[in-house]
């Protein structure tokens, strides 16, 4: 019998212990977490962007996490000033964090580049700025046009590198134009905030990912 009592209080000791560590103190920790000031929730067109980032898979080649300078050499490699932090993430759900570093990191990439006809080229083909690059190209979110068809004021954008004919632009889809908004988004260089901002929770936001 005695030892019956033993068992049930073994049991029950491993499941506090267990539901204290994965439930209770992640739960405090996250109801700490602030929202920053500087950073705005994502707009219609760089959520739809975001999705697009989602659906083509970006997130198997690059991750969107800078580690901490004092172990990594991610400053140095100009991914961003500081290790980022899980306010940086309070708009984005489910977060795009990554495993992978095929390519660079892209949490800062709107600070490093912000020009929107290298994004498009690149996306076009990234072998028309990069010979090098194994990134593969997405030529499926742009219509490739003869340049005399390009009416006043529709927006285009010519490719370097030999990768179209002469006479040839590109004129980006609405989810090429989606994608670019949020990479350029992606800017978490300000300082980590510091106690006064209101709580992350207070916040709604989109809970689940959306496919296109
Ligand atoms: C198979 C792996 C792979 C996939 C998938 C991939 N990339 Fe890349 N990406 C790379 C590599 C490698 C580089 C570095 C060479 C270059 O700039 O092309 C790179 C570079 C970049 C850069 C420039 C980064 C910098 O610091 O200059 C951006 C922006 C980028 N990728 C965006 C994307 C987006 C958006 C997607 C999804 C639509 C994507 N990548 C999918 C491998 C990948």
């Amino acid at each position: 019998m005695t030892r019956i009592w033993l068992l049930i209080i073994g049991v029950l000791a491993i499941i506090v212990f267990a539901t204290s560590l994965l439930v209770v103190i992640p739960n405090t920790m996250i109801g700490q977490v602030r929202v920053p000031k500087q950073l705005s929730p994502y707009s219609e067109q760089e959520a739809r962007g975001r999705d697009v980032y989602v659906s083509e898979g970006c997130v198997y080649c690059h991750s969107q996490q800078v580690r901490d300078p004092v172990y990594t050499s991610d400053k140095e490699r100009g991914w961003g000033p500081r290790a980022t932090v899980p306010s940086d993430y309070v708009y984005d759900k489910p977060h795009q964090l990554g495993t992978m570093r095929t390519g660079p990191d892209l949490i800062n990439i709107g600070v490093r580049q912000p020009s929107e006809q290298w994004h498009h080229t690149h996306l076009f083909n990234p072998r028309s700025l990069m010979p090098w690059s194994i990134m593969p190209a997405f030529p499926y979110l742009y219509t490739v046009r003869d340049s005399a068809s390009i009416t006043p004021g529709e927006v285009f954008y010519s490719v370097a590198g030999g990768k179209l004919p002469a006479g040839k632009v590109i004129v980006p889809t609405p989810d090429a134009d989606a994608l670019v908004a949020y990479l350029k988004s992606l800017r978490r260089t300000y300082p980590v905030p510091t106690g006064d901002e209101p709580a992350a929770r207070s916040i709604g936001g989109r809970s689940e990912h959306t496919m296109p």
